[in-house]
């Protein structure tokens, strides 16, 4: 577990249906830093219970962090006891801000697509690039006006002139605006993309081929472990061999790969422990991975060259970690 800190909640604003915004600041007035754009915090909600939100801090958001936190319906107590239970004055943990999917301001163009509340890290992003004065265009997809978050800050605003809202849109009708904005690539351009899993899928089908892998940056958000088409969601035993001590760890059907290293004393750093982040991230020495992140790119997939412990397997009975 990574470091925490003690903030106190300075401001809770509803931001659309079901979502509310919450500027976080440190006691005392300390400075919060390291608020790059694409940067999340572990939010530690009640006591066993942390998840990860991205921040939409913008240049002028000095020392203060800001989230978003949107209640889900198949909430597992995190966003609903946010909404429910968190109040200005309210002190709560956190950890320091860590950033998996940073943004390349140098690049000549930057095309941000958001999804729903996946408009978080996005957001940050275009208030950067605005405010750097650099070329983007910012396209937000959501049900309607009533369920985006920050439609007034953005359509008032600075960035309403690089920013496209498209509302409603399913099925085929997405597929086609969403090949109207990825087709044409711009030369140099970079596409950075946040949302629901099967919207990120979506767009990352439809900028393929056009969009080399290394010009195309995402981050999910609420995702499940997906179990893998070898694994099916089988868990069998399996061993670790540990490289570095010649220990073996056995890894048991309902335990994952990390809980089992950690039992057998072995640390790991770890933040969303969904395959999400990529902070657990170990390099596998000799067996096959059952990959179920939603972290690696394919090509890394396929290379088995590393694995996420948080979510991943084995489906080879034996698999050795540069541990
Ligand atoms: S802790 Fe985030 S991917 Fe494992």
């Amino acid at each position: 577990m990574v470091a925490l800190m003690q903030v106190e909640i300075r401001e809770i604003v509803d931001e659309a249906l079901d979502i509310k915004s919450l500027l976080l600041a440190g006691p005392a007035g300390a400075r919060l830093t390291g608020a790059s754009p694409g940067a999340h915090i572990d939010v530690v909600i009640a006591p066993g219970i942390v998840r990860q939100y991205s921040l939409w801090n913008g240049p002028e958001d000095e020392g203060v962090f800001r989230i978003a936190v949107k209640r889900e319906a198949q909430s597992r107590g995190g966003s609903q006891r946010v909404h429910d239970e968190f109040a200005p004055g309210r002190v709560i943990e956190i950890s320091e801000a860590r950033n998996h999917f940073p943004l390349d301001d140098e690049a000549p163009h930057a095309v941000l697509i958001a999804g729903g509340i996946g408009i978080t890290p996005v957001l940050s992003m275009a208030r950067h690039l605005h405010a750097r004065g650099r070329s983007f265009e910012l396209h937000y997809f959501t049900r309607s006006v009533e369920h985006t978050a920050f439609y007034a800050r953005i359509d008032t605003g600075g960035l309403r002139n690089f920013t496209r809202f498209h509302h409603g849109l399913e099925g085929a009708a997405l597929h086609d605006r969403l090949d109207g904005i990825l087709r044409g690539r711009r030369e140099g351009a970079h596409l950075y993309l946040c949302g629901p899993s099967p919207f990120m899928t979506l767009v990352r089908e439809t900028a393929s081929p056009a969009w080399p892998d290394a010009t195309v940056h995402f981050e999910y958000f609420g995702a499940a472990p997906q179990a893998s088409a070898d694994s099916q969601g089988d868990e069998r035993t399996f061993t670790v061999e540990l490289a570095k001590s010649g220990r073996t760890v056995q890894v048991e059907p309902g335990c994952t790969t990390l809980d089992a290293l950690r039992r057998a004393g072995v640390e790991i750093e770890s933040s969303c422990e969904q395959g999400v982040c990529g902070t657990c991230l170990v390099h596998v020495l000799e067996g096959v991975p059952d990959h179920r992140d939603l972290f690696l790119t394919d090509d890394e997939r396929a290379a088995n060259e590393t694995m996420l412990p948080c979510v991943s397997r084995a489906c080879s009975a034996t698999i050795k970690l540069d541990l």
